[in-house]
């Protein structure tokens, strides 16, 4: 780290990528160093859209640049494995994009890989990083849901077949598990840890159906339910092939509270993120307002710097253990809605 400031290395050029270095630029903990991809055209273009001043036409030249502390991990997830490796072994610190591996096995190699390299690893959450979601944990803590029994989450969009695309494709780790439903699994997992007085917990049961696609094998729609030890029960669904509400709600003996906006609470940019809390005794619902402060690219960049700095190794936002208990339960939810990646199988 230079004066202080976490310097990143944008590891692929695609979407998110994007938002994320746009969400660097504005960070006061960080700044945009370098960019790598696998053309050195579009990593030109990247750099000069983002006022980069390293230009890689390849990751391994990201990773070979002394001046990146950390890189930012951004190609499709079956690609996660291979590339975290490697910025493990260059000593770089590591952000990268859910879900972390295609399943628990790449996850734990990835852990493991950042334990015995000394480096920083977090996945990518970003909106366990917005104070939304500590407002969310502290509603819970402070009783005013009573015992927590239900929570219902979902995040699910439409988007057209298209056998080449990241959300349909097999080879790219394509249907909804992997790429949203892992949120409102997290999410089940952080309310039922919170209510617990715990960091997070892991169901002991899940079922659940499936919809996937007859030429890739990919999740199209699906749903599940975890049951934790607690007897909180999550009632989760996703898809690529279906628009859904894609809001979460949290149900306790006294009342309910609704995340209206759980995984983007910056998306209305400037305005400041919503809580509506239900208390069975009231009539009208409370509305709890979380003032906007950051984007959520900003937030989870100036998270890892912190913790970088303070010569940490993973977050508390999304511990080690916690990526690893995720991956194990959409391990499992794949395995009920029947979809095998690659050779599997
Ligand atoms: N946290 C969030 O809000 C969020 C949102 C969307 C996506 N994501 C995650 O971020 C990751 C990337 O998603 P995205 O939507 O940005 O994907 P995308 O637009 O398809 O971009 C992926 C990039 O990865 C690189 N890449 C490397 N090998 C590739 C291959 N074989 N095929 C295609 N691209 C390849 C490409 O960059 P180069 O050509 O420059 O090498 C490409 O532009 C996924 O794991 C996804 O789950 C997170």
């Amino acid at each position: 780290m230079s004066d202080q400031l976490l310097r990143w290395g944008i590891l692929a050029t695609g979407r998110i990528a994007e938002k994320f270095a746009a969400g660097v630029a504005v960070s006061g903990n960080g700044r945009l160093v370098a960019v790598g991809s696998r053309g050195a055209e579009r990593a030109r273009a990247f750099a000069q859209r983002h006022n980069i001043p390293h230009a890689h036409a390849s990751y391994e030249a990201l990773l070979a640049d002394a001046e990146v502390d950390a890189v930012y991990i951004a190609t499709p997830h079956p690609m996660h494995l291979e590339w975290t490796l490697k910025a493990a072994r260059a000593g770089k610190h590591i952000l990268c994009e859910k879900p972390i591996g295609m399943n628990r096995g790449e996850a734990a190699r990835m852990v493991a890989a950042a334990r015995e390299h000394g480096v920083f690893l977090m996945e990518a959450f970003m909106y366990r990083c917005h104070p939304q979601t500590a407002k969310v944990a502290e509603i819970i803590r402070g009783g005013a849901l009573g015992e927590i029994r239900v929570v219902q989450a979902a995040f699910g969009y439409n988007k057209p077949f298209d056998p080449e695309s990241r959300s349909w494709k097999n080879e790219l780790g394509g249907g909804g598990i992997l790429d949203v439903g892992c949120y409102p699994v997290s999410f089940s997992r952080l309310v039922a840890g919170v209510a617990a007085g715990k960091p997070f917990l892991d169901p002991v049961e899940m079922s659940g159906a499936g919809v996937t696609h007859p030429q890739t094998g990919v999740d199209v729609w699906t749903a599940a339910t975890l049951r934790f030890e607690t007897g909180l029960i999550a009632q989760v669904s996703c898809s690529v092939g279906v628009q859904q509400e894609n809001t979460a709600r949290i149900y306790g003996t006294k009342g309910w509270l609704h995340v209206v906006e759980p995984w983007t609470p910056s998306r209305n940019e400037g305005r400041a993120a919503r809580l509506r809390l239900h208390r069975a005794s009231a009539t009208a619902a409370e509305e709890i307002l979380i003032p906007h402060q950051a984007g959520e690219y900003t937030l989870e960049a100036d998270t890892v710097a912190r913790c970088v700095r303070a010569g940490k190794r993973e977050a508390d936002e999304m511990s080690w253990a916690d990526t690893l208990g995720n991956a194990a339960a959409l391990d499992r939810w794949l395995e009920i809605a029947g979809v095998k990646y690659g050779g599997e199988g």
